[in-house]
């Protein structure tokens, strides 16, 4: 999705612009630019395709002087990828540049009522009347023109306004959208995420939607959609540059992967206290706990798939019904939700489109609201009534690992603590799976130490046009993302079934050959398991199983194994994956794909 980052100060505005949209590349791009004020008039450098080209173009910002600026990078909504598309955009007097992130919904509206107003229209993009807009309004002074213009748009917009009048002042606008500001000394920030600012300042302010705000060199001021000042609070973040960075892998999701055992503690370890769990702003009485009826999980992607793993637990556990609904559905489903549902919203980024509205539609219907975020201050996190953190750290590889397995571990701390409450677990089973989910990141570092063997097996398999997942019950749940995973990023075909389906249809696909990532960790129904694997044998399947150490009868079945370490069979889940997340990186590996960046993937997807 695009990007957005401003400065203002005494240094030079484009090589700062170049470096933080790099720091945003991993949001999906397709064209990228800067605009920057120079002796009162704007300079642009723009063009389709890579920011690596428009470095070229400028000479890494040198050819562009001034010390305020605005940049971007662009996600094609309305109209191609193209220079002209491109932002920023210029109002025809020059005297405003704009960057936008989201979609103007009645954008053709404003544009012919532009044009009768004599505006010539350069690009097709839905932003252009932007930068239209504020030079219509402009005869006033630029906030009130900033204002005036935001009033009259509809939809989302996060929005990025250089002006030529006033010394060093930049303007940013939220609504629908993430926007964090960024407090510097002599000089201050705006950008669509924190991987942009954290080189510069950990001093951060988070935009709401409705406000907007003036940036100068010395001040940022806050506004309300009236231009009444507010106070906001100043927020530190907490991580840091190398976090944000490579750390010598090859691949952000390489890195990612193995951080893996960090982020699960990182994220379990402050909510288990003396052997109890602690879970921050949940303050649901025990009446109202009892009250509820019904649990809906909603999230898109990987995460509606970590989802999937919590239901089967919490339903295990809780015995409360619990349904996962991918959030572009619900939404458009007037979903049957009142006050005794929990709504549980996943999300890593906190920024999902379709997510955000779904739990406006449940919240508008009743529903208790909760989410599992990734990302402090996120549109998501605001939103809902308790919010429990994922700390995983910033995630960057466009297909989520550490985001996916500390979502997982989190519902089940969730499952755990809920079961507990409500009296459906005793001291014992409690205190067990506490003691199991504790251990799982050392079992994840143990799956993860099977890297070598993992790889050897993907350059096996890495030449095939499609690949199949079976499993039950949790091991289902874990094939979705196993085969997502290798489908995002290998562009492979890759599809999860449950096995128990296999001979109402899908056993038709098995050839000679056909290979099968087969899951046979799920101990309660191993043996069902075993016999789904003979079938496809039988058929001439090229089997490679994920079964648990010791297991002698998977060896002597599969063509291929992997053996990850014994847990919980609740919680085999989070250790399960790990092999699957690093087959689908030396699959695409093998076949030259971009790994981190895959083709038509966007890691936030902000917008329907
Ligand atoms: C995109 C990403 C996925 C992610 C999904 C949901 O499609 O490519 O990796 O699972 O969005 O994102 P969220 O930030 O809400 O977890």
């Amino acid at each position: 999705m695009c990007g957005i980052v401003g400065f203002t100060g005494s240094r030079q505005a484009a090589p700062i612009l170049l470096e933080g949209l790099k720091k945003l590349e991993y949001r999906g791009y397709d064209s990228a630019g800067v605009a920057v004020l120079d002796n009162g008039s704007i300079s642009l450098a723009k063009t389709r395709g890579m920011i690596k080209n428009l470095c070229e173009m400028t000479h890494d910002g040198n050819d562009i002087k001034g010390c305020v600026g605005i940049g971007h990078t662009r996600w094609a909504t309305h109209g191609v990828p193209n220079d002209i598309n491109a932002h920023p955009h210029l109002s025809c007097d020059g005297r405003f540049a704009v960057v936008h992130n989201g979609i103007i919904e009645n954008y053709a509206q404003l544009r012919d009522e532009l044009i009768a107003h004599g505006i010539e229209f350069k690009s097709d993009t839905d932003t252009e009347v932007v930068a239209h807009l504020l030079e219509y309004y402009g005869d006033e002074d630029a906030k009130t023109a900033v204002m005036k213009t935001a009033s009259r748009l509809v939809g989302s917009y996060v929005l990025g306004i250089l002006c030529t009048d006033g010394s060093g002042r930049l303007f940013a606008v939220r609504e629908s959208g993430p926007l964090i500001l960024g407090i510097g000394v002599g000089e201050n920030y705006f950008a669509s995420d924190v991987t942009a600012l954290i080189a510069h300042t950990k001093n951060v302010i988070y935009l709401d939607d409705g406000e907007f705000a003036e940036l100068t060199p010395e001040k940022i001021t806050v506004y309300d959609c009236t231009g009444t000042a507010i106070t906001k609070p100043v927020s530190r973040v907490v991580w840091d540059v190398e976090a944000a960075e490579k750390g010598g892998y090859e691949h952000f999701m390489l890195k990612e992967i193995m951080e893996q055992p960090r982020a699960l503690k990182a994220t379990l370890e402050p909510r288990v206290k003396n052997g109890d769990i602690v879970l921050e702003n949940f303050e649901l009485s025990d009446e109202e706990l009892k009250d509820i009826d019904k649990i809906v999980i909603t999230a898109c992607g990987s995460a509606s798939y970590a989802g999937q793993v919590g239901r089967y637990v919490i339903e295990k556990l809780c015995r409360i019904p619990t349904q996962v609904e991918v959030a572009s559905e619900l939404r458009y489903r007037e979903p049957i939700v009142d006050h005794h549902t929990l709504l549980i919203a996943v999300s890593q980024s906190g920024e999902t489109a379709d997510t955000i509205a779904a739990i406006k539609e449940c919240k508008a219907r009743g529903a208790r609201t909760m989410a599992i975020v990734n990302v402090v201050g996120s549109t998501i996190a605001n939103l809902v009534d308790h919010v429990l953190y994922t700390w995983a750290g910033p995630e960057v590889a466009v297909a989520t690992t550490k985001g996916y397995t500390t979502q997982v571990a989190m519902l089940d701390l969730l499952a755990i603590y809920l079961a507990r409450r409500l009296g459906r677990i005793d001291d014992e089973r409690y205190a067990q799976l506490l003691t199991g989910l504790q251990e799982m990141p050392s079992k994840i570092q143990r799956a993860i130490d099977l890297n070598g063997h993992v790889q050897y097996l993907a350059e096996r398999y890495y030449s095939n046009q499609a690949i199949y997942f079976i499993g039950r019950n949790l091991d289902y749940a874990v094939c979705m993302e196993g085969a997502l995973k290798l489908k995002e990023i290998s562009y492979i075909f890759a599809e999860a079934y449950a096995a128990g389906e296999l001979k109402h249809g899908t056993i038709a696909l098995i050839d000679q050959g056909s290979p099968v990532v087969a899951l046979a960790c799920y101990e309660p129904l191993f043996d069902k398991m075993v016999s789904n694997i003979e079938e496809i044998k039988a058929r001439g399947a090229k089997v490679l199983a994920v079964a648990l150490e010791g297991d002698k009868r998977i060896i002597s079945q599969a063509d291929d194994f992997i053996l990850i370490p014994k847990s919980d069979p609740l919680l085999t889940p989070i250790a399960e994956i790990i092999p699957l997340q690093l087959f689908a990186y030396y699959v695409a590996k093998a076949n030259g794909c971009d790994i981190d960046k895959p083709k038509n993937l966007a890691k936030s997807v902000t917008v329907e």
